[in-house]
């Protein structure tokens, strides 16, 4: 009744400009903060004096390192148990990290004397090549660290090596590429920030911050400051945009709260775009090696992974705490192979921390892109076509659930269908066929084909955690006597719809109209505890936990029904959003007359409680698996190296969807990014550590001028897992798509016998490709 094409009531208040984010929290009283950066990507801190700044008329504190030390607060943990200076203390680790904050009348008083403050360095040398960082010369970055000698994090295996080398050494036909899945940033259009409000006389402190895990981050503040859990909120507001560079506690968010403690007034930080792009989380920076064991007439048996990640100045990548490489175990993607292995080392380099998931479920992004580049590979090497090769080596449909090389449990699908949806959908074989006419005028066409399988919402909590916190999420759900109802999740949507598709699970399960459910979310104060919104798992887990609620609210229903009714609750059933006497349809009673009546004086069964209301704990058993399939169609300007992506077909399936429109808008804005991404983005250094990126000038972002019209498609393999068949798809676009555009490229320049290029596929590095190689027909 509820699911379909509904708008999105959260657009009433954007379209209008009413939003309210955290910049747009304003408090009496209330002082701006701004951070002193430092100039080096690697420097010792011989002094730092504040004196100057002090002094200015409008300035109310200076916070230093060594305060913070003093308090005990110079360094605070990651979200992968490391830690991470909230004010460098010794040294500097990359360019734009934190050094000194300033609390003032005003936000310019305050960037003003920034200026004032005098910090002596001693410029150190970089590590800003992840593949040097392990030379035993290399500087140590980490020297913070007792016992450090060298710059390496972790390494850590998946599958079975034994296996795999085994298959390797009796195969056929072999392939092997090096490639980088560069730093790129989530770069959401509101930057980060936070206004903290610590009253002295109640002992309770307030955060508005744009935080995807409102929750999580108010724990962390009370284990790691020592504040009391129930004397603090987290607030977090509308926020425009997180794609996971909004899970962790930023040293901003830290330094507002101490600035507030020690002002005794409301502080306001808000960072620039240029600080949000120098030192906020990264995501990507894998420098992968994949080989790929197969048969002559095209059957994967084998696939290898060698990877070395660059984590940064401090290992900051927010994922489950027991997988240092996220999920990146799905690079046996969406084939069925015999054996993989893969093992990842993690090191640290002169760089922003982080690793986040950007629009992806820890890693699979890397994942996807890594195994879909290796299939075209042994396409290329086979010579043959990449979506046959495709077809040959798919899960097929009996097969689920699927057991993986890695051990995942994947768990429905029917893979083929979906390609070959997408493969009419773009008429595959005519584009062959212009491809060779046009090939043979000397023209660059391409056509790129990817499939991705993602895993998204994490849990269960068994399995999965971040510091000790299981990933399981609460919903609350009151029905009040008019049948309007209050739905409270601990999610927290930064722009996806959940006040819309939430209240369409709610009034589905129900039978009221979705417009009748408030969904209340973001504010600690408010909701249950759970986890939060990133990796897609908001529909996979907190979606799921609103239809478990509703559907124990249902339940309570019935026996007001019953009551009602003067029958037994046995003898009804649910039809058409009613509870109703099985076969007398008239008898029915809507939600609101039950909701009424279980507030009123109507007599109920021993041990039942009046009013309408239910809590719940969704521990989800798996992962959901959405899956697609993806058909890119390029030409590439030999000239220039200009690539127009001409057409992209995007078949995607997320089992039930809850709202399709919204459904689209997510894969629009996915695809979007993947073309960004595959395209123009790249976060870059130069040798000594200087940021080459940190405006959108430099950083490039994806407009509709470089989008062609989107060509949806859709299957719909409904979840066994979910309560209502959804699988998550707030990613799956930005992690099917990177793989298509660059295969669509690759496939343009094969006439120059080029197998693989690396992102991003810019018109100087598409040119320096062509020019680099000699073209034949
Ligand atoms: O966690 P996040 O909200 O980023 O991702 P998601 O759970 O995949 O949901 C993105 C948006 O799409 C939400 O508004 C979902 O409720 C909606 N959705 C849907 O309508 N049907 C699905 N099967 C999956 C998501």
């Amino acid at each position: 009744m509820s699911h379909g094409r509904m708008h999105r009531k959260e657009d009433a208040r954007f379209i209008r400009g009413r939003g309210n984010y955290t910049d747009d929290v304003r408090l009496p009283g209330m002082l701006y903060g701004a951070i002193l950066r430092s100039p080096y990507a690697h420097a010792r801190i011989v002094s730092v004096d504040a004196s100057a700044a002090e002094a200015h008329p409008k300035v109310r504190a200076v916070i230093i390192g060594q305060t913070l030390a003093g308090l005990g607060l110079a360094w605070m943990p990651t979200l992968s148990r490391d830690t991470q200076a909230v004010l460098a203390t010794d040294k500097v680790r990359f360019q734009g990290q934190e050094v000194a904050f300033v609390v003032a009348e005003d936000a310019y008083s305050a960037r003003d004397a920034l200026e004032l403050i005098d910090v002596e360095y001693e410029p150190l040398d970089a590590v800003i090549d992840a593949r040097k960082a392990l030379d035993p010369d290399a500087p140590v970055i980490r020297d913070d660290l007792e016992g450090r000698t060298d710059n390496h994090v972790f390494d850590w295996e998946a599958g079975d090596g034994e296996r795999a080398d085994a298959l390797f050494a009796q195969a056929e036909v072999t392939v092997a590429q090096d490639m980088l899945y560069p730093r790129v940033h989530p770069a959401p259009l509101e930057t980060c920030g936070a206004v903290a409000d610590f009253d002295k006389v109640t002992g309770k402190l307030t955060v508005w911050c744009p935080t995807q895990a409102p929750h999580a981050h108010r724990t962390l503040y009370a284990m790691v400051a020592g504040l009391p859990e129930h004397k603090i909120r987290v607030i977090s507001p509308d926020i425009g945009g997180g794609f996971g560079g909004k899970v962790g506690i930023y040293p901003g968010y830290v330094c507002a709260i101490v600035g507030s403690i020690v002002t005794g007034r409301p502080v306001k930080w808000m960072e620039d775009r240029s600080e949000n792009l120098m030192s906020t989380s990264f995501a990507r920076d894998y420098h992968m090696r994949g080989e790929i064991a197969a048969t002559r007439d095209g059957r994967i048996r084998a696939i290898r992974v060698k990877v070395l990640a660059d984590h940064g100045a401090f290992n900051g990548t927010a994922q489950p705490t027991k997988f240092p490489a996220g999920f990146f175990h799905v690079f046996s993607g969406s084939y069925d192979i015999e054996a993989a292995h893969c093992a990842v080392t993690g090191v640290y380099t002169n760089k922003a921390p982080g690793g986040v998931a950007y629009a992806c479920s820890f890693r699979i992004t890397e994942a996807v892109y890594l195994v879909e580049r290796m299939v075209d590979v042994l396409a290329a090497e086979l010579g043959m076509d990449p979506a046959e090769l495709r077809l040959r080596n798919l899960i097929r449909p009996e097969q689920f659930p699927y057991r993986s090389p890695t051990g995942w449990e994947y768990d429905s699908g029917d893979y083929p269908r979906a390609l070959r949806l997408a493969m009419d959908l773009a008429g595959y074989d005519k584009l062959r066929a212009e491809q060779a006419d046009r090939r043979a005028r000397g023209e660059l066409m391409g056509i790129g084909v990817s499939f991705f399988t993602e895993a998204v919402g994490a849990g269960p909590r068994k399995h999965m955690d971040i510091l000790g916190l299981g990933m399981a999420d609460g919903a609350e759900l009151r029905v009040h006597p008019t049948g309007k109802a209050v739905l409270r999740v601990s999610c927290q949507t930064q722009g996806q719809g959940h006040e819309t598709t939430f209240a369409q699970i709610v009034g589905q399960e129900l039978g009221i109209p979705a417009d009748d459910v408030e969904v209340v979310h973001g504010d600690t104060d408010q909701t249950p505890f759970g986890l939060g919104t990133y990796g897609s798992r908001s529909t996979p887990v907190s979606g799921a936990a609103a239809a478990i609620v509703s559907r124990k609210v249902r339940e309570r229903a019935r026996i007001v029904a019953a009551a009602m009714l003067e029958a037994s609750p046995d003898d009804l059933e649910w039809a058409d959003g009613r509870w109703a006497v099985v076969g007398d349809p008239a008898t029915g009673r809507s939600m609101a007359e039950i909701a009424l009546a279980a507030h009123s004086d109507l007599e109920l069964p021993e041990g039942v409680e009046g009013h309408l209301d239910a809590v719940t704990v969704y521990n989800p058993p798996n992962l959901t698996y959405p899956f697609g399939a993806y058909i890119c169609v390029v030409d590439v300007d030999p000239g220039t190296g200009q690539v127009k992506v001409r057409r992209f077909v995007a078949v995607d399936d997320c089992g039930v969807r809850i709202n399709p429109m919204i459904v689209e808008g997510q894969i629009h804005g996915g695809l979007a990014d993947g073309i960004g991404m595959a395209l123009m983005q790249v976060m870059a250094f130069d040798e000594d550590g200087n940021h080459l990126g940190a405006s959108f000038m430099d950083y490039l972002l994806p407009t509709a001028m470089e989008c062609p019209s989107w060509e949806l498609g859709e299957t719909v393999t409904p979840s066994p897992t979910h309560p209502i068949g959804a699988k998550g798809v707030g990613e799956s676009a930005t992690v099917g798509s990177p793989a298509a555009v660059v295969n669509a490229v690759v496939d343009a320049l094969a006439p120059y016998g080029v197998r693989h290029a690396d992102m991003p596929l810019t018109p100087a590095n598409v040119w320096r490709v062509i020019n680099g190689n000699p073209f034949r027909t």
